[in-house]
C-alpha cells in the first residue's frame, strides 16, 4: 500500500458518518492509502453506512455531498456502491476538472486492484441518437445537447430560424412515433382523461403566437466572472424567438372538465425524455395562468411553420409566453392539475433565485420561489466585446425583452460606460399592452467622439412597468447564476 499523500483533501466529517468499517480523517490522515474491495464499497449505500462511489481506482465517501448534488440527491444515489462513469456517460457535464476537484475532497481511498473491473451497467452512449445539429451553434455542453446561436446572427432576424435556436436539453432527445404519440391529459373529478393524438389536438382551435423563449441561465457567464456558480457558460444566446402554432392549454383542460375553481392549484406537466430510473423531465404552472385565455398558454405542434424540430420538443411541447424556458416542457407526455408544484427536481430545487449570500452550504431550496415571469433583459449583439470598429460612426444592435407580457419602452446605451446614454430605435412586432411575449430588436447608429480610441457601450431596457436592469452583476450574484440580466457591457477599439 503506497502512503496517502492528499490527506489534506480527506473529508473528515464525510468519514465520520460512514459506519464502523469507515476510518476517521484522523486515521485515514495516518494511514498509508485504504484499499477497498468492490464488496465494501457496494455495502455503502445509504446514509447509515455511508453512500461510496468510485471512480477508475479511487473510492470517494459523498455521504455528505449528496444533499448539495446540483443535480439533485436522487440523482447521485443511482451511483451509490457503484462506479460513476456510466452516470457520467449521461449527464457529461460532470467531466470537468472543477468537479474532478470537488470530487478528490471526499476522496477515502482506491479499489483493490483486482476489482478494478469494467463497469458492469451499460455505457454506451445514451446521446447517439441525438439529432444532427447546425453547426453555426455555439455548444456549451455536447452530451446532453446545449448551444446557442452567435451573437451576430442572433438579431440577424426577428424571428430565429429553427435551425439556430438554442437548444437547452437535460436528457437525451427522445425519438417519438408521431403516429403513436399520445398526449395523456387527467381528467378533473367528475370529467374525463383525455388520451390525445397529434390529429386530435389538431382538432382544437388553432392558436398561432410569436413568444420569445429564454433560458434562466441567460448570461450565467457574467456571473461566472464574479464568483464561480454551478451551470453552463451560457452567453447572451439563451434566449430565441419563434412563431408558435398549438392548440390552447385552457381548451384542452377545460374539455377534460378542469375549471378555475382551485385558485391555488399548478398544472403539471412531464416530458417524455427521462433518466436511467425512469424519471422524467417536469415542471410546472399555476393553473390560473393555464385556464387565463388571455396568458396564451400553448400545446405548440409547429414552430415557424414546421412540425416542432427533435430538439425543440416534437411533436408536441409547452409554451408559456412570459415565463422562464424551463416551464415549457418539450417531448411533452402528460399533464395534470395537482393542489401543489410538480415535484420535480427542475421544479424545487432549481431554477429559483438566492442572495448572493447564500452558498452551496446555506442553500434551503424551499425557501425560494420557483421562477416564472423573468426580470427585464436586454443585450448588446454588435459590435462584439475586443472587435475594433471604425471611427466616424458605429452602429450597435441588440435585443430587449421582458417577462410576463410586459413590454419594452426604452432601450438606453451608452458609450462611455453608463455616464451618457441615447435612446435607442426599436424594431419588432408591436408590443401589446400585457401581451409583450416578443422581443424586440434595437439599433443605434451613433457618432464616435473624435479622438477617441476605445468605447465602453453599455445596455439597458426599461419595461412597461418601469423596471430597469440593475448596473452590475455582483448584487444580483447566486449560486446558480440564474436571472443574470445586469446592463450588458462590451469594451470595443476604435480604428485609428
Ligand atoms: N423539456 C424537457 N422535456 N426536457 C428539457 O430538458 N429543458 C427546459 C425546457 N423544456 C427541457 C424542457 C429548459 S431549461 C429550457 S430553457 C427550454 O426547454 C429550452 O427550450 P429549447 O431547447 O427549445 O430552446
Amino acid at each position: 500500500m503506497k502512503p496517502r499523500t492528499l490527506a489534506v483533501c480527506y473529508n473528515a466529517a464525510a468519514a465520520q458518518s460512514c459506519g464502523p468499517q469507515a476510518p476517521t480523517g484522523l486515521q485515514a490522515a495516518q494511514e498509508s492509502t485504504h484499499i477497498y474491495t468492490k464488496e465494501e464499497v457496494s455495502s455503502h449505500t445509504s446514509p447509515e453506512t455511508g453512500i461510496w462511489v468510485t471512480l477508475g481506482s479511487e473510492v470517494f465517501d459523498v455521504t455528505e455531498f449528496v444533499d448539495l448534488h446540483p443535480g439533485g440527491p436522487s440523482k447521485l444515489m443511482l451511483a451509490a456502491g457503484g462506479p460513476l462513469e456510466p452516470f457520467w456517460a449521461l449527464y457529461a457535464v460532470h467531466n470537468q476538472s472543477h468537479v474532478r476537484e470537488l470530487l478528490a475532497q471526499y476522496k477515502i481511498g482506491e479499489l483493490n486492484p483486482e476489482d478494478k473491473v469494467a463497469p458492469t451497467v451499460e455505457t454506451s452512449d445514451p446521446y447517439a441518437d441525438d439529432p444532427v445539429r447546425h453547426p453555426a451553434l455555439k455548444v456549451n455542453s455536447q452530451r446532453p445537447f446545449n448551444a446557442e446561436p452567435p451573437p451576430e446572427l442572433l438579431t440577424e432576424n426577428y424571428i430565429t430560424p429553427n435551425p439556430i435556436f438554442f437548444t437547452r436539453n437535460h436528457l437525451p432527445v427522445p425519438n417519438l412515433d408521431p403516429d403513436t404519440y399520445r398526449l395523456h391529459v387527467v381528467g378533473a373529478p367528475g370529467g374525463q382523461s383525455l388520451s390525445l393524438s397529434l390529429d386530435d389536438l389538431h382538432n382544437f382551435p388553432r392558436y398561432e403566437i410569436t413568444v420569445t423563449l429564454q433560458c434562466a441561465g441567460n448570461r450565467r457567464s457574467e456571473m461566472t466572472q464574479v464568483k464561480e456558480v454551478k451551470g453552463l457558460e451560457w452567453r447572451t444566446g439563451a434566449i430565441s424567438t419563434a412563431r408558435w402554432a398549438g392548440a390552447r392549454l385552457c381548451d384542452v383542460l377545460a374539455q377534460a372538465g378542469h375549471q378555475l375553481c382551485e385558485t391555488e392549484a399548478h398544472v403539471c406537466f412531464e416530458g417524455l425524455d427521462s433518466d436511467p430510473t425512469g424519471t422524467a423531465y417536469g415542471a410546472s404552472i399555476p393553473l390560473a395562468r393555464a385556464m387565463d385565455p388571455e396568458a396564451e398558454v400553448l400545446l405548440a405542434y409547429e414552430m415557424n411553420g414546421q412540425p416542432l424540430p427533435r430538439d425543440h420538443g416534437f411533436p408536441v411541447r409547452v409554451v408559456v409566453p412570459g415565463v422562464v424556458g424551463a416551464r415549457h416542457v418539450k417531448w411533452l407526455g402528460r399533464v395534470s392539475v395537482q393542489p401543489e408544484e410538480s415535484y420535480s427536481h427542475w421544479q424545487r430545487r432549481d431554477y429559483k433565485g438566492f442572495s448572493p449570500s447564500v452558498d452551496w452550504d446555506t442553500v434551503d431550496f424551499d425557501s425560494a420561489p420557483s421562477i416564472q415571469e423573468l426580470p427585464v433583459q436586454s443585450a448588446i449583439t454588435e459590435p462584439r466585446d475586443g472587435e475594433t470598429v471604425e471611427s466616424g460612426e458605429v452602429t450597435i444592435k441588440g435585443y430587449a425583452w421582458s417577462g410576463g407580457g410586459r413590454a419594452v419602452i426604452r432601450v438606453d446605451v451608452s458609450l462611455d460606460g453608463g455616464l451618457t446614454w441615447q435612446v435607442a430605435k426599436l424594431d419588432g412586432e408591436e408590443q401589446r399592452p400585457r401581451k409583450a411575449w416578443a422581443w424586440c430588436l434595437w439599433q443605434l447608429k451613433a457618432p464616435v467622439p473624435p479622438g477617441q480610441k476605445e468605447l465602453n457601450i453599455v445596455c439597458k431596457a426599461v419595461d412597461d412597468g418601469y423596471n430597469v436592469q440593475p448596473d452590475t452583476v455582483a448584487p444580483i450574484w447566486n449560486l446558480r447564476g440564474v436571472l443574470s440580466n445586469a446592463w450588458h457591457r462590451v469594451h470595443v477599439y476604435v480604428s485609428p
